[in-house]
């Protein structure tokens, strides 16, 4: 099947909402690009000059439609699933930036914690047998209370906290159907203040950092809201020195990563997971609003083989809150109509309000990630001027959806 790709293309791993910012920018710059996704519904694919309807772990069937295509560079975004391919197409189509293949570890949560324990991070019991019936048994052995996850997820999906050791074969099995690995992990459940960091490394230094503040949709370990930290600076120097270890030990000398963490109250941070990507759930809007850093345009130029310091250099430093929108409803439904959008985008002090979900739309109850509706991000000269205008601004703006109950039987099958 023959096919011409647009000459020196950027080829874009990943056609979601978070990844709309990453055409929009090489549209700006004029530089042609190729979106690779599966879905044919995709949300980005309108921003895209040519799309290649695959997996982005299908790293030989992308190769194959490629061909000869001479790609300027590859990029990805915030999905782990691209991050093979992004490592392998570099190689294969010789790009002056490879994904670093010592970054893919980062993946595993059971391999990363090793990774951290070697950097000498203070760790917690966890343990990830292969065998899913060997996580009850030894899970059982660990202090309550127990996260249950895939050792391979992201986007809290199938994330549960259980207090109890009868509840562990439920969580297991629930964790399990989200893990395309089949491998769970159960850890141990840090106490403290939950953080993630948003770092972008430059010749094996952290260019920027910014911590921030989670707080999660009540029940779960879904992000609804982040805001940048307000810390002391030995202690931000100390997170900051703990992410630029873990990203040598994972060989991001040029590029973004993001961890999360959980600050106790002994002062130390216990590492959670990394992500080795620049960060989803709208971070990079966060990022701009706070500091007017952009780390989209950051990465593009990296992904160029261009220099891209100059966009990290913040040019205020503000303080910013973003919220994810998502259902109210604990049932699937269907969004009839946005209202008060026009007043929330005049409030003082917001920044970024985007809207995922359309009238007709289906929208699933907000358990993971990926089922957030909209977000909307406020920034000002402290966390609490951003946070008083997104609460007003979040108090005007009302997604409303109609209950879709004859669906809910097919809840969970995304
Ligand atoms: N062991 C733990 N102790 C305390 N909080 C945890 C633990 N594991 C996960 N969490 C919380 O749940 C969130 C989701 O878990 P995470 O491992 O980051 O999964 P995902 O890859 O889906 O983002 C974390 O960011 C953290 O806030
Ligand atoms: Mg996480």
């Amino acid at each position: 099947m023959p096919e011409h790709w647009p000459r020196d293309a950027l080829i874009v791993l990943g056609a979601s909402e978070e990844q709309i910012p990453l055409y929009q920018e090489a549209r700006r710059r004029g530089i042609p690009t190729v979106a690779v996704d599966m879905r044919p519904d995709a949300p980005a694919l309108s921003f895209a000059d040519a799309a290649l309807k695959i997996s982005t772990r299908n790293t030989d069937a992308i190769a194959d439609a490629l061909g000869d295509a001479c790609p300027a560079g590859i990029v990805g975004g915030a999905s782990d699933a691209a991050l093979a391919s992004w490592h392998e197409l570099g190689l294969r189509y010789g790009t002056t930036y490879v994904y670093p293949r010592s970054a893919l570890a980062a993946n595993d949560k059971a391999t990363f914690h090793a990774i951290a324990a070697s950097c000498g991070i203070t760790g917690y019991g966890w343990t990830a047998p292969d065998n899913p019936d060997e996580v009850v048994a030894e899970a059982a052995g660990l202090r309550f209370p127990l996260m249950i996850k895939p050792a391979d997820g992201s986007g809290s999906k199938g994330v549960t906290r259980i207090t109890r050791p009868d509840d562990l074969p439920a969580a297991v099995a629930y964790a399990r159907s989200y893990c395309a690995s089949q491998t769970v992990i159960a850890e141990e459940f840090v106490q403290g203040r939950p953080l993630a960091i948003e770092v972008f490394m430059r010749d094996g230094r952290a260019l920027m950092t910014c911590v921030k503040d989670k707080e999660f949709v009540d029940g779960s370990f879904v992000v609804r809201r982040l805001r940048t930290a307000q810390l002391s600076s030995a202690t931000h120097n100390q997170l900051e020195a703990t992410v630029e270890r873990l990203c040598r030990a994972l060989g991001i000398v040029n590029g973004p990563a993001n961890f999360d963490l959980v600050l106790g109250a002994d002062g130390r941070e216990r590492v959670i997971e990394a992500n080795a990507r620049l960060g989803g759930d709208g971070v990079p809007r966060l990022l701009a609003a706070a500091y007017g850093v952009d780390v989209v345009r950051a990465l593009i130029a990296l992904a160029l083989g261009e220099p891209f310091g100059s966009h990290l250099m913040p040019t205020r430093a503000a303080h910013a809150v973003l919220e994810l929108i998502g259902s109210p409803l604990a049932v699937e439904g269907e969004l009839v109509t946005w209202e008060g959008v026009a007043e929330a985008r005049n409030t003082p002090g917001i920044t970024d309000i985007e809207l995922y979900a359309k009238p007709g739309d289906l929208v699933r109850p907000h358990d993971q990630s990926g089922h957030k509706i909209g977000l909307i991000v406020a920034a000002g000269p402290s966390v609490a001027d951003a946070s008083s205008a997104l609460e007003t601004a979040r108090a005007l703006i009302r997604p409303i959806i109609r209950p879709r109950p004859f669906l809910a039987a097919t809840k969970g099958e995304s």
